[in-house]
């Protein structure tokens, strides 16, 4: 290798070490110690520098999660030690008898236990060779599951490459559930209603869907997480307890649950089953119940296994939290972009802790599917979601009296005609100024992660586009105290804080706009890329379906929904609205500079610079108002082109776009 690529692969290996520094800070100790804006500056250099030098590019890279072709069907693979399950219990007294079978098996022996909190997922086993993380599995039948390696590689709190002693170990296998969060479990089938899919019933269908998809792309966009909970296999150390093995495991990166403890007595460990039982909605991901495990691995070993589970541990098992209740009425509900949500009017019913009133129904198909009528008694349950859904419904219940659901034809809030697209499971209102819509709309737009607007409650809003003030956002803007003083529950002086509110908004972030418009896929964490690479809502509005799909982390599908997004002439009116009332459309530090001579402009770096680092003439061309691409198209208008330039330098020939040296950049 001469010099010059022996630098690029140091350089290469570098920016890897780094970024899964990042990742183990961000993903397994969840305390970054970077902006994203830093860390996807990083993933892009490496992605540079791998695109211009292929062959340096390793499976194990960070760049290398989402990668391979969509899979016909997952292989099967033999497990190396049988994934055995664990007996269930119910009850305090079982932990007791569980406990005196311990003590009759080895007597007279101290038993102290491991308590771990038994997240709702689906059980796979990872399996490293030299530090490199080679297969994952699912459980299966416990003799056999799938090859899903590749859709597990997408989970960033999977490490692909071991820390410390794990670089050394020839080959090891960690256990562990892969389970989503419930707010991601929410938001995911939030999105589902809205795209008309059928929606998952609770976080651990979605987790157990997602790894299971054939396409590791998909898999890449569900939010997944893992916490490992065993160290099933290992050559090369001994350990004396799963307490320590824990200790190795997350030395050598592996994410670890935090409420895992080491306790002294079963009574303790009644006691720890007791409290999360209790708390068990205060953790954003749902757990069914507490795993006990003896520590001693000596003493693991003396107790053994029956062929289905180990008598070293058990289970104990929450209570579900389900409830029967009565279907009194069912309503609809026209969310922001017009979707059709039937929801079940209850019978008012306890359900740990709160009063049950109301149960989605997501859509039409599951109606028809679980069968549900009006007048129905069933069994809903609180999984992951504040709003429970209904399970089943108890047929042997019905008097005959009960009535079928239909979806109504006209939306019950406009009476504009419904339509439920081909393919689709959702029924969604045609008329996009629906009051519902815009009430959704303001609703969103005045949030806490958007314009964050205080006091524009769900009642003002509604008495606002019911009298007709208000019919989009940027309407918001041009109210004046009178007006608003003049609804239901408003003085003067709280129609003037509300007026402080909006105009303290003006000057809010570029990326809250951004996710305050509502455009359908774009996300907080979205909102903040996109105005990090556009510095304008103008740049964004001007920005190609293709060009937007360059940028890292924007898909297809949420390009697409952009740029549709700034073709519509009601959305060019209401941001035109926005920019006379005085809202903030550009992120202050382009304003700063003052002169934007390279406004509208797109540069795609290639090869090594000399003077400065490609981070630097990333910023330098943004500060003059440029956009980075990572690609050459027809859209480019410029191609810096430093020493050992790869493919893309090719391609700008071939399409005859300008093309710079360092020196004509500078
Ligand atoms: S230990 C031989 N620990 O619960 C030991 N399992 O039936 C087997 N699970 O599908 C498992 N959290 O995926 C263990 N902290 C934990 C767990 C856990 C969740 C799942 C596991 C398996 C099922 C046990």
């Amino acid at each position: 290798m001469n010099e010059h690529l022996l630098r690029i692969s140091e350089k290469i290996e570098n920016l890897r070490q780094q970024i899964r520094y990042h990742d183990r800070k961000y993903y397994v100790d969840d305390s970054p110690e970077i902006s994203d804006y830093e860390y996807d500056q990083l993933i892009k250099e490496l992605e540079a520098l791998e695109a211009q030098y292929p062959e340096f590019i390793t499976p194990d890279s960070p760049t290398q999660r989402v990668g391979g072709q969509p899979a016909e069907e997952f292989a099967t693979v033999e497990h190396r030690v049988a994934m055995l399950s664990l007996d269930n219990t119910y009850s305090q007294d079982e932990l007791l008898d569980f406990d005196n079978r311990i003590r009759k098996l080895i007597p007279e022996q101290n038993i102290e236990y491991i308590a771990e909190l038994k997240v709702d997922g689906l059980g796979v086993a990872l399996i490293y060779e030299n530090g490199k993380f080679v297969r994952g599995a699912t459980r299966g039948d416990g003799e056999q599951g799938e090859d899903v390696t590749s859709n597990l590689k997408t989970i960033k709190s999977i490490p692909l490459t071991l820390e410390g002693i794990g670089l050394n170990l020839p080959m090891l296998e960690v256990r562990g559930e892969v389970y989503m969060r419930k707010r991601a479990f929410q938001d995911l089938n939030r999105q589902r209603e809205e795209d008309g899919e059928t929606v998952f019933a609770n976080p651990r269908n979605a987790a157990a869907g997602s790894v299971r998809l054939l396409d590791p792309k998909l898999t890449a966009s569900r939010p997944l997480d893992i916490f490992n909970y065993m160290l099933s296999y290992v050559e090369g150390i001994s350990l004396k307890s799963h307490w320590e093995s824990l200790q190795i495991m997350k030395e050598m990166g592996f994410k670890i649950n935090p409420h895992t403890c080491r306790l002294s007595s079963i009574e303790k460990v009644m006691e720890y089953c007791k409290k999360w039982e209790g708390k068990r909605d205060e953790l954003n991901y749902e757990i069914d119940g507490v795993v006990v495990k003896v520590n001693s691995l000596a003493q693991q070993i003396e107790l053994g296994s029956t062929t289905k589970s180990p008598r070293w541990a058990i289970s104990y098992k929450f209570h579900a939290r389900q409830a029967i209740t009565r279907i009194d009425d069912i309503i609809i509900q026209v969310g922001r972009t017009g979707t059709l949500t039937p929801v079940a009017v209850l019978a008012p019913t306890p359900l740990s802790g709160i009063t049950i009133t109301r149960a989605t129904l997501h859509n039409e198909d599951e109606i028809r599917r679980k069968d549900i009528k009006i007048g129905d008694t069933v069994i809903i349950e609180r999984a992951g979601d504040v709003i429970p859904a209904v399970v089943s419904v108890i047929k042997e219940k019905r008097t005959g009296q009960e009535k079928d659901f239909n979806m109504p034809d006209k939306c019950p809030v406009c009476q504009a005609e419904v339509y439920r697209p081909e393919g689709e499971a959702a029924t969604r209102c045609t008329n996009s100024s629906c009051p519902a819509q815009i009430k959704e709309h303001l609703h969103h737009f005045a949030s806490r992660n958007a314009m964050n607007i205080d006091g524009l409650g769900p009642s003002l809003i509604d008495q606002l586009v019911d009298k007709g003030l208000v019919k989009n956002a940027a309407d918001l803007y041009f109210l004046n105290v009178d007006q608003v003083a003049a609804l239901e529950r408003m003085g003067e002086k709280s129609a003037q804080n509300l007026i402080n509110a909006l105009e303290g908004s003006k000057s809010n972030s570029l990326a809250r706009l951004i996710f305050a418009l509502g455009i359908r896929h774009v996300g907080i964490r979205a909102a903040e890329i996109l105005a990090d690479q556009y510095s304008s809502i103008n740049t964004l509005a001007e920005a190609k379906a293709e060009e937007l799909q360059d940028i890292y982390e924007v898909g297809p599908k949420v390009a697409e929904s952009i740029y549709h997004f700034f073709q519509q002439e009601e959305n060019k009116m209401m941001l035109e609205r926005l920019r006379e009332a005085g809202v903030k459309m550009q992120e202050e530090k382009t304003q700063e500079s003052g002169e934007q001579p390279l406004a509208g402009k797109t540069f795609v770096l290639t090869g090594a610079l000399q003077t400065m680092t490609r981070d630097q003439a990333s910023e330098l061309i943004k500060k003059a108002g440029g956009k980075i691409s990572s690609s050459v198209s027809k859209n480019t208008d410029y191609v810096v082109v430093g020493e050992s330039p790869g493919s893309k330098y090719e391609k700008a020939k071939k399409l005859e776009i300008t093309i710079l040296t360092e020196d004509e950049f500078i």
